[in-house]
């Protein structure tokens, strides 16, 4: 049978019908939204990269976080901006650090929240890589060492989830054995198991004053070529015993997404990044399209390549439009 008795068109005649048989939805509850941690109070700095995203204190943040859970997002990734930096990024695992207070914090204004910590070490070091320096190159083992730590001091500040972005080999086993051998056998790994070396975290890296200051980030984070090589990465962290894996960016890596939903059964997340969301804002801003309808298209996108979870600076104009 084909046309004329075959008629596609019928199923998008009216509204009830396109809504009975949409395949993908974004609902709320997929939506994670990133936060930046500063030090002070009182704070509520817009990041001129990322309109409508800010710097906030743990005062602040706690407001932030109060209004997700009141919209019904169910989790935030924490990032931290250090009031100081060293070579080796000591200040991470400082139980005093911002993001452990930030924990602490939102632990108690809104314990519904699941407390994503993210664990790296670019925002905390001098030179802004992702781990410890030999020779001028990040020394990987090294690097696990210092992981250890940070892990524990995350763990101990009520980190639901950690979060490892620095694409160092072996670091989701260090992060299983660091976090087993301390009590925290219940907290979840999230791996940032594919993350490519990518010119979309241009604004993110504005944020929190991340920029290396020499070379970059190709002998550690993924060549954007490479799609098996992708596959080979998450089913090592599997392997290590990452519990959701996650592909990053999302926009440019859909394929990447959806070979990873049909070769593993395990919770997939997506980071749809920051540059991902200043080209959105910035078109809609300069009267080019239609913001609004731009991000949910983008959201769906994401959902439908086969991610389960999406982070996204979006989370809270997202929720909005979604309830
Ligand atoms: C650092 C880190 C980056 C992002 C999350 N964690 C930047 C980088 O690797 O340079 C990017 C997030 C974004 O662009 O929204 N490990
Ligand atoms: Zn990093």
């Amino acid at each position: 049978m084909s046309f004329p008795s075959v008629r596609p068109r019928r199923l998008r005649k009216t509204a009830a019908i396109r809504d009975m048989l949409r395949e993908n939805k974004v609902t709320v509850s997929d939506l994670i939204a990133p936060l930046f941690i500063v030090p002070g109070s009182g704070v509520r700095k817009e990041i001129s990269s990322l309109p409508g995203q800010y710097q906030l204190s743990v005062d602040m943040l706690c407001e932030e976080a109060k209004r997700l859970q009141d919209l019904g997002v169910p989790s935030v990734l924490l990032f931290g901006i250090p009031p100081c930096k060293d070579e080796i990024g000591a200040v991470s695992y400082d139980d005093a650090g911002v993001v452990q207070q930030g924990l602490r914090a939102l632990k108690e204004v809104t314990p519904e929240l699941c407390l994503i910590a993210d664990l790296c070490f670019c925002e905390y070091t001098t030179h802004g890589h992702c781990g410890v320096i030999v020779d001028g190159e990040v020394d990987n083992d090294l690097t696990l060492v210092e992981t250890a730590k940070q892990t524990v001091s995350l763990a101990r500040a009520g980190a639901d989830i950690i979060a490892p972005s620095g694409m160092m080999d072996g670091m989701v086993a260090a992060i299983r054995d660091a976090l087993d051998d301390s009590g925290f056998s219940d907290r979840i790994i999230m791996s940032y198991a594919a993350k490519f070396a990518s010119s979309y975290y241009g604004p993110f890296r504005e944020a929190v004053d991340s920029s290396p200051q020499f070379g970059d980030r190709r002998s550690y984070q993924m060549d954007p070529a490479n799609g098996d090589e992708a596959m080979r990465e998450i089913e090592e962290d599997i392997n290590q015993g990452a519990d959701i894996l996650m592909v990053k960016p999302a926009l440019a890596y859909l394929d990447i997404i959806a070979r990873a939903k049909d070769s593993f059964s395990v919770p997939l997340a997506a980071y749809n990044v920051s540059g991902e969301y200043s080209m959105i804002k910035n078109a809609a801003q300069a009267g080019l399209v239609d913001g609004d309808a731009m991000m949910l298209e983008t959201l769906l996108s994401i959902k439908r390549a086969g991610a389960d979870l999406i982070i996204t600076y979006f989370a809270a104009e997202a929720a909005k439009q979604l309830r």
